[in-house]
């Protein structure tokens, strides 16, 4: 048997784990494996490279994709979507596993749907791949966001600021919420719970009227804050899933000024970017990087087509990527409870 794998969406750490996990198990099967290049783009370009276990081994503990990725959508043009369903034949593969977030696993559904042998495997920093506990790379971004809070304590407490720090989460906010927890921020803004610039604010200035003078604040950059403007310096160039790219609201920054102007305390932003994208998978990735991709080879040679390999508690479970299509995974009551206890 030979079959495909390919990366799409926002890379992350622990990929190349799961890469090399879809390698060695086919090859332990006597399959072929072949790595599209770039997402969906290696499918409709054809473009693709034979993975054997040498040249995947030495990513295993190295960030982003050794396969490339992108945002490219198969299924936006009726003559993308043929030439990505015949490239099964062109190629001659009787299987493809899809590592992604909900766009490229939507597309994975699509085509499991349509009959095509696809198995998906999910992956994002967001964390918001539903019926999963986790997603590729999340963890590491966590220690990321973790690292980089507890290191903007130490300058915001010698100066007396406040510091807003930004991270990433296009729809949900697990990775403020976890890296801000982790990291000891004083306030989390997430989507899934409305903010007011008042509470802020009011924070602030308890937190320094009770002798605490210095406020470390995490902001999700799509948090909703009644009170400041930053949807009307949204930039609405969208990708080809249709998705804007939300650090130009620049909420860090706007909710930073507000801050310091209402206040008077002198206020910092640090936007963390893509740096929460990058560096090397912790040990916890790799792992789940590597379950995950041998079950997704363990669903295509037992004919289980359109399934993801999800993590339910200790165990790697097959779940219909039909049962995802359109859904997203917001954050738990369990957490927003959380922030307003602890931060
Ligand atoms: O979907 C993952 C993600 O990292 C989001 O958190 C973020 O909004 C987006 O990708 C950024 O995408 P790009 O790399 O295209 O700027």
């Amino acid at each position: 048997m030979h079959i495909g794998v390919l990366t799409g969406g926002g890379d992350c750490p622990g990929l190349n784990a799961a890469i090399r996990a879809v390698t060695l198990a086919s090859a332990a099967r006597g399959w072929t494996v072949t790595g599209l290049r770039d997402g969906w783009a290696g499918v409709l370009n054809r473009d693709g490279l034979p993975l054997t276990a040498a040249n995947t081994d030495v990513y295993l503990s190295v960030g982003g994709t050794m396969l490339g990725s992108s945002r490219t959508n198969p299924l936006r043009a009726p003559a993308d979507y043929a030439r990505t369903v015949s490239v099964f034949d062109d190629m001659q593969m009787q299987g493809l596993v899809a590592i992604g977030g909900d766009d490229t696993l939507s597309v994975a559904g699509a085509l499991a749907g349509a009959g095509l042998p696809v198995v998906g495997v999910p992956k994002t920093i967001d964390n918001d791949v539903p019926e999963t506990d986790a997603s590729i790379g999340f963890d590491t971004a966590v220690e990321t966001v973790a690292g980089s809070v507890a290191r903007l304590r130490t300058t915001t407490t010698s100066h007396h600021r406040v510091t807003v720090v930004e991270t990433m989460g296009r729809q949900a906010g697990w990775l403020a919420a976890m890296g801000g927890l982790a990291g000891g921020a004083d306030f989390i803004a997430v989507p899934e719970r409305r903010s007011k610039l008042d509470d802020f604010i009011a924070h602030v200035r308890d937190r320094y009227d009770q002798g605490t003078d210095f406020s470390i604040i995490v902001t999700a950059e799509s948090a909703v804050i009644e009170g400041l403007e930053v949807e009307r310096a949204a930039a609405q160039t969208g990708d080809q899933f249709g998705h804007v790219v939300l650090s130009t609201r620049s909420i860090g920054d706007r909710l930073g000024y507000a801050i310091e102007e209402a206040t008077g305390i002198e206020t910092r932003t640090s936007v963390l970017g893509h740096l929460q994208r990058g560096g090397a998978p912790t040990a916890f990735d790799r792992v789940l990087g590597t379950r995950m991709g041998a079950a997704a080879v363990d669903y295509l040679e037992a004919g289980s087509h359109g399934q993801l390999a999800a993590l339910h508690g200790a165990r790697i479970d097959p779940v219909p990527l039909a049962d995802i299509a359109g859904k997203t995974r917001a954050l738990d009551d369990s957490y927003l409870r959380l922030l307003h206890l602890f931060a």
